[in-house]
């Protein structure tokens, strides 16, 4: 059917445009958009931030599906790594002529597990062993007395996660022995991801469709796909394929006498040919300091010059090169540890890697110049470098600049890293290579990274922003694209640092910015410019009625920066407020803050 000014609201040069866009649309296409149009209403209708990303949608809901049993991707994901994942899936099973349903888990009605069929969960996990946000409350669910029986169900497990976290892909385990308990039937095995997860989702994709299409009786013999996951991403800059960007600017932002350094980094994004938005990160593909990888050269006694491998695949680089851009060297883990025990044949390090407690407290602050000062090796080789470190992962920065007022720019926002720990001062990887080995005029390599987690609203909708530290950045980017598109909805920064002279970042820009009106109130807490230490969860504390009042008239929460301290003073405090201020208990006050992060009104950014 054609649109037309008598059989549609829209005016008749909008019909012949849409007609246009429709008739080029494929079944899947038309479906989605039309999941996408009513998610976006239903935000408006909600008066929550509207979300560019589709929570859910059902794809190929066709009759000639390639199998009876509907399937159903969960993905749990704070930074979007996971939901990436189950996308590029979702479209691979109806590439395969499945029937699929993609949701995010806090948009996932619990009532629906038992209609589940083939369950497919992707998480991540954040904190100390904790699932995402948008996870917690399937997660308590599933693992509560209401959670139904599962028998006949068949489901399998992609676990994200940090091989340097104590408790690697928890969340993932926990569906993974959960769905099981209850009666599930694994598909196949749960896959564990390191940061480095491309070739490991798309062995666990492959797998999962070969075993759906055996069931199905559809003689394949191995899947493989036209798109890989490192190729669905890499349309784009990516990891593989980085943007170098040109340094513009690199300043310290902190005064002289401060115990900080935090750097306001800009780079020149010329001909990028993709957008960011407020809430989206700038990936940075770092390099090891040169004196690090010297002195771990020296105490190896190895040859920089030599051409070792880097990985199984037979790919090789001058040793030297490797330690500085290829490896991780910074950085114990419990694996590492274990792989080490193998590898170095250092009895004494063998018996030591039995006692969970020892490598607990080893690793803490320890490198691999000290692995290998303390249990020297005889017979570790050059070559066997690649069997015991990982890939250098990227780190991620929240950008601090409007793409909308600087188009051809990125911004952000660096906390230098430094410590000293077991007798040698230490630096943070990629922060300190930005602080002192990173110049006007050089280029580094970065992409950008979507973050479907952090995005703000455009509307009426006021919003409360609480960024102490560099969590600062995304609400200046957020200001930035304020005053470009001229919003007038009102705005709160809650910041803090340690002292008002030398570490109020970006001080001049608030002081303009609240002048003008695009900010509406700033609360600041400078916690050791007084005897007692103040926090921002104290002047939100000092300000519950009006804080209390913000959020009943609809205002959206911004939690941006410290994760392990911070951000869980800020969720205790808020929940004290509406406790104080709304006479909830602490359950309904609980459950209020979980609600708004369903209705994507309290986002956070940690780290
Ligand atoms: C979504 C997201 C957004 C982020 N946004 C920002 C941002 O806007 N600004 C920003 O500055 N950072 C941000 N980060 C953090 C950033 O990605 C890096 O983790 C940070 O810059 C440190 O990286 P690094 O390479 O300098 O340090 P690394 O080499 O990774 O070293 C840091 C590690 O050193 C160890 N360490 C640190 N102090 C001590 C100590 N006292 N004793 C023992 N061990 C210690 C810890 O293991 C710590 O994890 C963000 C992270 C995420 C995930
Ligand atoms: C603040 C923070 C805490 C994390 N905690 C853990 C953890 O406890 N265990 C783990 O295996 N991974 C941990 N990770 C790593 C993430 O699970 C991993 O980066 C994952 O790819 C993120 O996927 P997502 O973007 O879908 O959330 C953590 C990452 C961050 C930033």
């Amino acid at each position: 059917m054609n649109l037309s000014v008598t059989n549609s609201p829209f005016n008749e040069e909008q019909a012949t445009q849409l007609n246009q866009i429709i008739q080029n649309l494929t079944p899947e296409q038309q479906t989605w958009l039309s999941g996408y149009l009513t998610a976006n209403q239903q935000a408006v209708a909600n008066g929550s931030a509207p979300t560019p990303q589709v929570a859910e949608y059902v794809l190929n809901n066709e009759p000639q599906a390639n199998s009876d049993r509907h399937i159903t991707i969960l993905y749990g994901s704070e930074t979007g790594n996971a939901q990436g994942l189950g996308e590029i899936f979702a479209d691979r099973l109806v590439e395969h002529n499945y029937t699929v349903k993609l949701s995010s888990m806090d948009d996932f009605k619990p009532k629906d597990l038992k209609k589940v069929e083939d369950l497919f969960v992707i998480s991540s996990t954040h904190g100390e062993g904790d699932p995402p946000d948008n996870a917690l409350s399937f997660h308590e669910f599933l693992h509560g007395r209401k959670a139904p029986k599962l028998e006949g169900v068949r489901f399998s497990v992609l676990a994200l996660g940090d091989e340097s976290y104590e408790f690697f892909c928890q969340t993932g385990k926990d569906f993974d022995k959960r769905l099981e308990e209850l009666g599930g039937e694994r598909i196949i095995d749960r896959q564990d991801c390191d940061i480095d997860y491309d070739d490991l989702a798309e062995k666990w994709m492959n797998a999962n469709i070969e075993k759906l299409n055996s069931s199905s009786g559809i003689q394949q013999q191995t899947v493989t796909s036209t798109e890989t996951v490192a190729s669905a991403k890499e349309k784009r800059y990516s990891k593989a394929n980085p943007y170098r960007a040109e340094v513009l600017e690199n300043i310290n932002l902190n005064g002289r006498g401060s115990n900080k350094e935090v750097r306001h980094v800009e780079l020149l994004l010329d001909n990028y040919g993709e957008e960011y938005e407020p809430g989206d990160c700038l990936v940075v593909i770092p390099e090891n300091d040169p004196e690090i990888v010297t002195l771990l050269i020296d105490t190896l006694k190895f040859d920089e010059t030599e051409e070792i491998a880097i990985n199984e695949d037979g790919d090789t680089l001058p040793l030297r090169k490797a330690l500085t851009e290829h490896f991780e060297i910074t950085k114990l883990t419990k694996p590492l540890l274990q792989k080490a025990a193998d590898l170095i044949g250092n009895t004494q390090l063998s018996e030591k890697v039995q006692d969970a407690d020892w490598v607990h407290t080893y690793i803490d602050g320890r490198d691999l110049v000290d692995l290998f000062t303390d249990f020297p090796s005889e017979t570790f080789k050059a070559e066997n470098l690649h069997q015991l470190l990982r890939k250098l992962p990227p780190r991620e920065y929240s950008i601090a600049s409007s793409y909308k007022a600087n188009p051809d720019e990125v911004h952000i926002t660096v906390g230098a890293v430094r410590y000293h720990a077991h007798g040698r001062d230490r630096s943070g990887v990629c922060s300190v290579q930005l602080a002192e080995r990173v110049q006007p005029g050089d280029t580094i390599p970065i992409y950008l990274k979507k973050n479907p987690n952090f995005k703000f609203p455009t509307d009426e909708t006021p919003v409360i922003m609480i960024g102490p530290g560099t969590g600062v950045a995304p609400f200046r980017a957020y200001m930035q694209e304020r005053e470009e598109l001229g919003l007038e909805s009102k705005t709160w920064l809650f910041f803090g640092e340690q002292h008002f002279t030398t570490d109020f970042l970006y001080q001049t820009e608030w002081q303009e910015w609240l002048k003008d009106d695009v900010l509406t109130k700033l609360d600041l807490a400078f916690s050791r410019d007084t005897d007692e230490k103040v926090y921002v969860q104290h002047r939100i504390a000092e300000h519950s009625a009006t804080f209390y009042e913000w959020l009943m008239n609809g205002a959206a929460l911004y939690v941006c920066g410290d994760e392990k301290q911070m951000a869980k003073d800020v969720h205790q405090t808020i929940r004290y407020v509406l406790e104080q201020e709304g006479g909830m208990s602490e359950t309904e006050a609980e459950a209020y803050l979980t609600e708004m992060k369903k209705e994507k009104r309290y986002q956070r950014d940690v780290y």
